[in-house]
């Protein structure tokens, strides 16, 4: 899910942006409800990109605020639910309240296996593979002549999406048509769906109806059936 338009259905109301984003956070809850009920394995959310660090002050920390928030809040019915959560980015850039309430919430659904609720927090796609590549050059180091024989699946191991499955499809509301540097690498044969709905009218039947469109998609990978 790239979740776009809240500022623009906060504007609408004569509301200031943030009030935007309380509202998506309830989009993010319909989602993840829904996820579950269709049987959803993975579900991502582009919450915060590394270029989100430039917009107001105000704003980012509200943001960051809003995010702990949640995340505590829902501790319960991610238990209940079966819900796994991670968040993957660069996470160095958060602050350590954050990410010990990140860790900890990591830890505690560690071992739920219905909906992995996996959310991209100071993430950009290009961001992650210049780690990864720095990461394996590390590794590799002194032994480069075995860096020609690496194939595709050896520098996924070093994305932060290392183990979980590219993404089938990917949802932007709003009306734009654009990754935003999003997942890049792993978008390749990714599925898209978009939508002018705002993210915070972003609910279960908008949800479901991306979900039958996405069903009746042909996807062949660049072969032929
Ligand atoms: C895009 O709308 C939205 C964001 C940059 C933030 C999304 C974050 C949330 C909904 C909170 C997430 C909370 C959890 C628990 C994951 P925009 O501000 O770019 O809207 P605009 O394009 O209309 O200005």
């Amino acid at each position: 899910m790239i979740m776009d338009g809240n500022g623009r259905w906060a504007r609408e109301r004569g509301k200031e942006r943030v009030y935007g984003h309380f509202e998506g956070v309830e989009s993010v809850r319909a989602c993840t409800e829904t996820a579950v009920e269709a049987g959803v394995e993975y579900l991502s959310l582009f919450a915060f990109s590394e270029e989100n660090w430039g917009r107001p002050e105000a704003e980012v920390t509200t943001l960051m605020e809003l995010m702990a928030s949640s995340m505590i809040n829902e501790r319960d019915t991610f238990m209940a639910n079966g819900i796994r959560f991670r968040v993957l980015g660069n996470l160095s850039r958060l602050s350590e309240k954050l990410r010990a309430a990140i860790d900890e919430m990591e830890k505690a659904t560690s071992g739920n296996t219905r909906l992995t609720l996996i959310i991209f927090l100071s993430y950009s796609g290009k961001w992650d593979i210049m780690q990864a590549a720095k990461r394996l050059a590390a590794d590799y180091a002194g032994r480069e002549d075995e860096m020609a024989g690496l194939d595709i699946s050896a520098f996924d191991k070093y994305l932060v999406t290392a183990g979980v499955p590219d993404p089938d499809l990917i949802v932007r509301t709003s009306g734009e048509q654009r990754i935003s540097n999003y997942l890049l690498w792993q978008s390749a044969y990714s599925e898209f769906y978009f939508t002018d709905i705002l993210w915070p009218d972003f609910r279960r039947d908008q949800f479901l109806a991306a979900i039958e469109a996405y069903a009746g998609r042909d996807r062949r990978y660049g072969k032929v059936k």
